[in-house]
């Protein structure tokens, strides 16, 4: 290839800019109508699939007497039994697969904080499939084929690094596979390397921050132009605080491994309003996180998929404990998904009150005179539960400013959540800084009387 066409192969256009509806993928251009038909098609053949080859399924099925012949329209998806985290560790490891090993080309688990990790399986097919949503992804992005991905979600059997490696790769990107870690090292492959796109867990790219501060280097002068940042909860104010700060647009990113990794759903930069879920491999219910009721699209509840592609290892009403919302959709015609407020699991409950520590992070970063990083302490004190907010000073922060950031956010977590809780304001570099998913809760509450 000759440097000429080497350089009309690059960036067409500027990140930032639609993707004009020519340059969609097949899926990307299906109408409504034909969108319902593909899902349901697609449904039926998962279900059978499902019910002919894992046993698991099966007897599932069996006991709520449902067969996978009586799903005739999307709406009877919900007569069929759900499938839960505790579902897949109970298969442990490999009896929620349809194929035969030999026909599984990749192998993925949860860390698996409690208990046994979760194993999730692929074939070519499904790896090809998964590829194709994360190119998807990065386009809507605003990445384009010849544009470098820096890619800072962990390889391994995490599916960040890996997922967003061969989505990369498909859609004719060059990929940096940095991995997580080793910091100093990362911000200089990006000085050097020049990459237009950064696929990174936003908690990850603050880390990255304090790091191009300490080499002396501006975080704006960089060849960065878009960011696409997930495996996390994060805010609108973190949106603005990252955008701000490395002068590059930021969208978020949304997936999990039992489902299929990243790339579940994902924002389009032109519009920046929420994950347009890819309907059309995934499809999302929103239940009632109690009692399992099915909600209506644009109420708040559980997300619930299915997916509708899985060869190795389909997943039927899968049970995220994520909270979010269903609207329509708007630089696509798929669905979309707001923002995850966070898991059920993550629910802090103080003294009756419930608390996402996002609601927190939104507090925290319009607060001035305190740096971005935070962690909540939970204690028990006289029987009762406390939560200390550590928060850190922005560096030349004094005495005076960290009192009067503590008293704020007192206020406002008081006025706004309904919550009373202490503020500490701590030297900067003090806390724990996240080389992926970060740790924001510190629970105490067990040990402490
Ligand atoms: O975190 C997959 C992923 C990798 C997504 C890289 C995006 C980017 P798991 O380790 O199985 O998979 O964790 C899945 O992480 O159920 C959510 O609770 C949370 N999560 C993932 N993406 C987002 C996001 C990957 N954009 C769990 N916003 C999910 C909020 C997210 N939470």
């Amino acid at each position: 290839m000759t440097s000429d066409l080497r350089a009309s192969a690059g960036p067409a256009r500027r990140v930032g800019e639609a993707l004009p509806p020519q340059e969609r993928d097949a899926g990307e251009r299906m109408d409504a109508e034909e969108l319902r038909a593909c899902q349901l098609d697609r449904l039926r053949a998962t279900l059978r699939h499902a019910y002919e080859h894992v046993e698991f399924y099966r007897r599932k099925f069996d006991e709520a007497g449902v067969r996978p012949e009586d799903c005739r329209t999307l709406g009877d998806l919900a007569q069929f039994p759900f499938t839960t985290k505790a579902d897949l560790r109970s298969q442990y490891p490999f009896g929620m697969f349809a194929v035969p090993t030999s026909e599984v080309r990749r192998i993925h688990a949860s860390s698996g904080t409690t208990g046994r990790p979760t194993v999730v399986g692929y074939t070519e097919r499904d790896i090809a499939t998964w590829s194709d949503v994360v190119a998807r992804s990065i386009r809507a992005a605003g990445g384009r084929p010849g544009h470098k991905v820096h890619v800072s979600y962990g390889y391994g059997l995490f599916t960040g690094g890996l997922g967003a490696h061969y989505g990369a790769e498909r859609l004719g990107c060059t990929v940096i596979p940095a991995s997580g870690g080793m910091t100093a090292r990362q911000v200089r492959i990006i000085q050097d390397f020049e990459p237009e796109i950064i696929m990174i867990t936003p908690s990850y790219m603050l880390t990255l921050l304090d790091e191009f501060e300490r080499q002396g280097v501006d975080p704006r002068s960089t060849s960065l132009r878009a960011g696409i940042f997930g495996a996390e909860p994060w805010t609108e104010e973190m949106r603005r605080e990252i955008e701000e700060r490395f002068d590059i647009h930021a969208v978020d990113i949304y997936g999990l491994s039992e489902v299929m990794g990243p790339g579940v759903a994902s924002e389009c930069v032109e519009t920046k309003d929420g994950l347009h879920v890819w309907e059309d491999h995934f499809y999302p219910e929103i239940v009632d996180p109690v009692t399992g009721a099915t909600m209506r699209d644009g109420e708040q509840g559980e997300i619930v998929f299915t997916s509708l592609t899985k060869e190795a290892m389909p997943v039927i009403r899968y049970r995220t404990r994520d909270l979010t919302r269903l609207l329509p959709g708007t630089a696509r015609s798929f669905r979309r998904m707001e923002k995850v407020t966070g898991r059920c699991d993550d629910m802090i409950i103080l003294r009756g009150v419930n608390v996402f520590p996002s609601q927190i992070e939104e507090i925290v970063l319009r607060v001035p005179g305190v740096a971005p990083h935070f962690q909540l302490h939970l204690t028990r004190r006289n029987r009762l539960d406390h939560m200390t907010v550590r928060v850190e000073a922005r560096p030349g922060t004094g005495e005076e400013a960290r009192k009067a950031a503590a008293d704020l956010i007192t206020r406002q977590v008081r006025d706004g959540i309904g919550i009373g809780v202490e503020v500490a304001v701590v030297d900067p570099g003090t806390l724990e800084r996240s080389v992926g998913k970060i740790r924001r809760v510190v629970d105490r509450r067990e040990t402490a009387s």
